[in-house]
């Protein structure tokens, strides 16, 4: 396999937690490169069930090793529980794991300021999954933020953080929110970073020396084309980049070394939180949803459903660069007997073909809609692609096409043998 970046090509939650276990299998690393816990991988191997929020899913698969790249912002206490969590389902975390020594450590008062800013925005709330992610993200670029290499450095972590108590407190007592101690904060970090440290390097050289021993890489994206903090329906969305770029800034590999982009997509869209999804429709969220699908992984809130939204899609193919499609979840549309696919934007007489970047004006685009025959069979057991009904064939080529990308893979469930290659 080649340098690959997998990118989500809609709102996030497109299966790409499968895939790239797919994918790993050709790999050596894999690599997380922005996001933070906010982000919820599901893989399903051999019936048991692996969430991860932090860990790249590489972790699942003996012998790859796993990257926690510059770009992340990395809750530690979080990040422990998930070790010790996989750790009890037998999965080993060795000498396979490395953390940047520049990721960012979200603190106890992002978590606290991201709850009281969605609070204060009311109706205009952004609908975040309240894991202090923005708060963090905006002290990094403030150039007031953490790092894991002070983290690992108790006295020097002590001094940092005493400092940004003292400033941080002061806003949450005005925002009549209840102020954190600095000691319990300190001994509950300091023992993270005491678990952290062995894993803690300078991946950057890492992964580099490793592309040039020929060491393949897969550039695990987290979230959604649209949740990026530059190309998506600002400000509904996450504050990092999600799109293909990010994963070079995140990790400190260069553009040149990258030979692949692959796009993930459900064969439908869905968004969670706040903010414009152009093809929402309650009558296919309530379908899905009676199903038992399409809850959130990391918040377990219901998702918003609509149909796949092919401006949308196209619009990722354009920002991020993808080469190859997986689409996933083509199993929740067996039973419908017409599916719609949204081809173009309508609003105040015109159309659109590209995705508005005003999100009051993408809020009142009305889609454009083609219609395709449904295929009204199950198609979870298929395991070749000539074996799925032609409806669905037809349906899976033209939602490809109209993105404007080639379909590599398939995907009609959770499971790693669930996967079709074209
Ligand atoms: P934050 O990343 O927690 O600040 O949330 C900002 C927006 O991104 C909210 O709409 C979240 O629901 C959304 N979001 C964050 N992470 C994910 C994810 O992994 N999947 C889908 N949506 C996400």
């Amino acid at each position: 396999m080649a340098n690959t970046i997998l990118v989500g090509a809609q709102w996030g939650d497109e299966g790409k937690g499968k895939i790239i276990d797919v994918l790993t299998e050709e790999a050596d690393i894999v690599v997380r490169t922005q996001g933070g816990n906010n982000a919820g991988h599901t893989v399903l191997i051999g019936g048991q069930k692996y969430v991860l929020h932090l860990i790249p899913s590489g972790i699942l698969r003996p012998g790859k090793k796993c990257v926690i790249g510059n770009g992340v912002v990395l809750d530690p206490i979080g990040l422990v529980e998930e070790m010790d969590g996989l750790k009890k389902l037998g999965v080993k975390i060795a000498d396979n794991f490395f953390i940047s020594e520049t990721a960012h450590v979200v603190l106890p008062y992002h978590r606290l300021l991201d709850a009281q800013r969605e609070v204060r925005k009311g109706r205009n709330k952004i609908g975040t999954t309240k894991r202090g992610i923005g708060p963090c993200y905006g002290d990094k670029a403030a150039r007031v933020g953490l790092r894991m290499i002070d983290l690992i450095k108790p006295d020097r972590f002590a001094d940092l953080l005493a400092a940004r108590v003292r400033e941080n407190n002061a806003v949450l007592k005005a925002l009549g929110a209840k102020p954190i101690s600095f000691r319990k904060t300190l001994a509950e970090y300091q023992a993270a970073g005491r678990r952290l440290r062995p894993f803690v390097t300078n991946t950057v050289v890492l992964l580099n020396e490793a592309t040039n021993q020929g060491r393949h890489i897969l550039f695990e994206g987290a979230q959604g084309t649209f949740l990026d903090i530059d190309h998506g329906t600002y400000p509904y969305v996450t504050s990092s980049n999600t799109t293909a770029g990010g994963a070079c800034t995140g990790s400190g590999v260069p553009p040149h070394r990258i030979d692949r982009v692959f796009g993930v997509m459900k064969a439908y869209t869905t968004r969670v939180g706040e903010g414009p999804l152009p093809t929402e429709n309650a009558e296919i969220a309530d379908l899905l949803h009676g199903m038992g699908r399409e809850f959130g992984a990391t918040t377990g809130r219901p998702r918003r459903c609509g149909w796949f939204d092919a401006v949308a899609t196209r619009h990722a193919a354009m920002v991020n660069g993808i080469d190859d499609l997986a689409i996933t979840n083509i199993d929740g549309l067996d039973t419908l007997e017409n599916i719609r696919v949204c081809i173009a934007y309508r609003h105040g007489g015109r159309r659109y073909d590209h995705v508005p970047n005003d999100v009051e004006v993408l809020s009142e685009c009305e889609p454009v809609y083609a219609d395709f025959p449904g295929w009204r069979t199950s198609t979870s057991g298929v395991r070749e692609w000539k074996k799925l009904p032609a409806r669905a064939r037809s349906y899976l080529k033209a939602i490809s096409e109209l993105t404007g990308a080639r379909l590599t893979i398939a995907s009609v469930g959770p499971g790693r043998e669930q996967t079709m290659f074209l």
